[in-house]
């Protein structure tokens, strides 16, 4: 039997901890000592298993990322079995609780928590930038009158990039500060106007004396008024649901915005591709799945049935279960206990009803228990988007606001992380080959 012994450094260079994974391949009868870091391998030591020269190396094969790591990230820590999620080491507990949306953006993008000086200007220069181009506007209302606000959303984001297309210089720090700033002030009124437009009512301008959720509200919801003031329960009930999406680390959409920004696009370009991404029922499509969902169980006493009908493989419960929670997602708990004050404003929504029933069955039931299935962010915040009078359509775009801090803060992270290259999967091909090819007349 050949011994080789690898180096005792990871690929990228960097000392490892001297554990080490032994492998032996019996093909070749050849063992290899592989370095092991932070409890993973490099994939790419795997290519120096081969048979023979000209072999191309060992690959993993890992269909939907099960167990492969695609990047360091100091942003977000979750710990599925145990429930816990920290934005750079702050429980979401203690930050949905005392901050705002801005000073978690801010905590998010520049990885420290704002002095006041530092929250004020951000606040402010966020603020002064949530106005578009009247050509924004116009494009927009080229959409057909029943257009999903989510697909407006995602073509009017990527269509900033024509607006700014100094964008593209993504290596230029200032520019890419520029462009941050647009985005988190720009979302929220891309989607109050898809909002309006599906409704058939004109455009309201951002009112820059407001807070950043109560602005958002006020250009949903101001009619003839001069000025919209939303109840001060709504507006900090919407800033924490902003909070509780603001990232999640390598989520489907961020791994989206990562991958498509991996080829050096402008960041608008990239946020779209996590828009696209948030927009599947499996993903920020989910909340309203679970509102369609509860409205057609109608009443508790169709619960157990509409239960045994999953169990059944018939359809999913929506809102429940999670890639990496096998635990309560923390942010569903505090979604749920918000209902509560947002139900002092407006009144109670009976789907909580519903929805409490469901869940209670739900987590007795050996089904659910064995797979670990327990209600997800998406389970409880349709029934406050609802009773903040949002239609079903809406639900996802209200995440992508959110959600828009955590996509840039994880795009800037990839373009100043040396290891990164552009995002390029292998596949093993299954296809014939050397087919000769027959005219079409021949066939
Ligand atoms: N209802 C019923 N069974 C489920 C559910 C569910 N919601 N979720 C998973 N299972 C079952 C699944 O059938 C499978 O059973 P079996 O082992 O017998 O085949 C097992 O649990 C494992 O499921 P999986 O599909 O392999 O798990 P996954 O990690 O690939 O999927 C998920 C995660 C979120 C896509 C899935 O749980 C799901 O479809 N949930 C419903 C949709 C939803 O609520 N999505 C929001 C996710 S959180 C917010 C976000 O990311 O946007």
């Amino acid at each position: 039997m050949t011994t080789e012994t690898q180096q005792s450094t990871d690929g990228g260079g960097v000392a490892t901890s001297g554990e080490t994974l032994t492998v032996t391949d019996n093909r070749t009868g050849r063992t290899y000592e592989i370095p092991i870091q932070d409890g993973t391998i490099r994939a790419t030591e795997l290519r120096k298993i081969k048979v023979d020269d000209d072999d191309f190396g060992l690959m993993t094969y890992d269909p939907a990322y099960m167990a492969t790591a695609s990047c360091r990230s100091a942003i977000t820590y979750i710990d599925g079995d145990r429930g816990i999620l920290e934005y750079r080491g702050y429980p979401i507990e203690q930050l949905a609780e005392n901050s705002t949306y801005l000073e978690v953006a801010y905590l998010l993008i520049h990885g420290h928590l704002p002095s006041r000086q530092e929250l004020d200007e951000w606040d402010h220069m966020i603020t002064i930038h949530t106005f578009v181009h009247e050509n924004v506007k116009e494009f927009m209302q080229g959409f057909r009158y029943d257009a999903h606000p989510m697909g407006m959303l995602l073509a009017s984001v990527g269509a900033l990039s024509t607006f700014y297309p100094e964008a593209s210089a993504i290596k230029d720090p200032e520019v890419r500060y520029t462009q941050v700033i647009r985005l988190l002030a720009k979302m929220p009124t891309l989607a109050a106007f898809a909002y309006r437009h599906n409704r058939g009512m004109p455009y309201v301008y951002p009112d820059n004396d407001l807070s950043y959720p109560a602005n958002f509200l006020s250009m949903i919801y101001k009619v003839a008024e001069l000025k919209y003031n939303a109840d001060p329960r709504l507006e900090r009930a919407l800033d924490v649901l902003f909070i509780l999406h603001a990232d999640h680390e390598q989520n489907c959409s961020t791994s989206a915005v990562r991958s498509v920004g991996s080829s050096q696009v402008d960041p608008y370009s990239a946020i779209a591709a996590g828009v696209a991404a948030l927009y599947g029922p499996l993903h920020g499509g989910a909340n309203e799945q679970v509102l369609r969902m509860l409205r057609r169980i109608e009443h508790k006493d169709n619960v157990p049935d509409f239960v045994k009908g999953v169990k059944a493989g018939n359809e999913r419960l929506m809102g429940f279960g999670h890639r990496v929670y096998k635990n309560y997602d923390p942010r569903a708990k505090i979604i749920q206990r918000a209902c509560y004050d947002v139900f002092e404003v407006t009144g109670t929504n009976p789907l909580l009803d519903l929805a409490l029933e469901l869940e209670k069955i739900a987590l007795e039931d050996e089904y659910f228990i064995e797979r670990k299935l327990y209600p997800n962010v998406d389970f409880y915040s349709g029934i406050i988007y609802e009773a903040l009078g949002m239609p079903v359509e809406m639900f996802p775009v209200l995440f992508a606001i959110g959600r828009t801090a955590g996509w840039i803060a994880q795009w800037l992270e990839m373009i100043d992380d040396q290891e990164q290259k552009i995002s390029r999967p292998r596949q093993i091909y299954t296809g014939p080959r050397g087919q000769q090819y027959v005219p079409i007349s021949e066939r």
